[in-house]
């Protein structure tokens, strides 16, 4: 890659053609090490090298190809392996669970029960500063009923009930996760695909987590069904982290890169992966919502979208 960009900036079609790799894939990988200041981003997907990685290119004066080469030859079996799974990776799109369990990530866990048991709990305790957070800084006043979508085994929802002694909520999840769910007081829990269709949200809506796991095509289906079970000017929370081009943010780097490993890139349009500002207010209003507000908590972002008169 560093090779090919040392004469001139490329677009990621253009990249993935001369390196073989599978166009999206890349783009959504770039997009990760850009954070790390390994590659530079510029408009219209159009990737370029920095001041880092001039030097990993061969004609670079004080070219670090060399070290990277030992680097390389050094690495055990273990971690062979890891890079001939990443190689994969970007020349198919495929995720490490298509690729080594020939499987996309939530079939598996469907298939594997006490892993899926050990989802939930582990979403719970990645989740706890980010529901902290949005407890704290995020205004859910003005919400008489909350719905929360894919809400994983009720962390956030039961949260906001307890603290709202009015408010009326409802869950929805796979089956087999519902069904893991104790009783919470004034929740209602239901088992859904949210791919396939929604039942009725009778006031405002929120989902933590759960677009940057799927691509555009996906999120666009899914934000369709929420919108078609919504009424219009309720409101939609969204709790993912927003994507700035002009910050580099390490975090956010990795989780682009996480999501790639675990979801792969399937679909011809952008994700799965962290979105800017502009990719969330596009993919809403396709999808029948308008973006109202955004800000800013410690731990994650939040996306208000208001939903359209159908
Ligand atoms: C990354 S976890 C996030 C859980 C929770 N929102 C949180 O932030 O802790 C994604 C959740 O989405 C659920 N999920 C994924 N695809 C789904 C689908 N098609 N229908 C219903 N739930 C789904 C999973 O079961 C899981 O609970």
């Amino acid at each position: 890659m560093f090779d090919h960009l040392a004469a001139r900036s490329l677009p990621v079609s253009e990249l993935a053609k001369l390196t073989g790799t599978h166009q999206r894939a890349l783009h959504r990988c770039l997009r990760g090490l850009a954070h790390f200041d390994l590659f530079a981003k510029e408009e219209n997907s159009i990737f370029s090298l920095t001041d880092v990685s001039r030097h990993l290119t061969l004609e670079s004066e004080f070219s670090l190809i060399p070290w990277h080469q030992f680097c390389q030859s050094a690495q055990s079996a273990k971690h062979q392996k890891k890079r001939a799974i990443w190689e994969q990776l970007l020349r198919t799109g495929k995720s490490i669970y298509q690729l080594g369990r020939g499987h996309l990530f939530y079939d598996y866990l469907r298939e594997h029960q006490a892993l899926a048991a050990a989802f939930d709990k582990g979403m719970e305790s990645m989740s706890q500063v980010e529901v902290r957070d949005i407890l704290q800084g995020f205004n859910f006043s003005a919400s008489e009923h909350l719905t929360e979508i894919a809400g994983g085994n009720g962390a956030l929802i039961s949260g906001v009930l307890r603290r709202h002694d009015n408010m009326e909520g409802q869950l929805f999840d796979f089956p087999d996760v519902v069904n893991r769910i104790k009783p919470i007081p004034r929740l209602n829990t239901v088992s859904v695909d949210m791919q396939a269709s929604l039942p009725e949200i009778p006031g405002d809506a929120m989902m933590k987590r759960i677009l940057h796991s799927y691509c555009d095509e996906q999120a666009h289906k899914i934000l369709r069904n929420v919108g078609q079970a919504m009424r219009s000017g309720n409101k939609l929370y969204i709790f993912e982290l927003i994507e700035d081009n002009a910050i580099n943010n390490p975090y956010i780097g990795i989780k682009n890169l996480q999501m790639l490993l675990v979801h792969g890139a399937p679909g011809e349009s952008g994700g799965p992966g962290e979105r800017t500002q502009a990719e969330f207010a596009s993919l809403l209003s396709t999808a029948g919502f308008e973006l109202v507000e955004t800000q800013r908590l410690p731990s994650i972002d939040a996306v208000v979208a208001v939903r359209k008169q159908a």
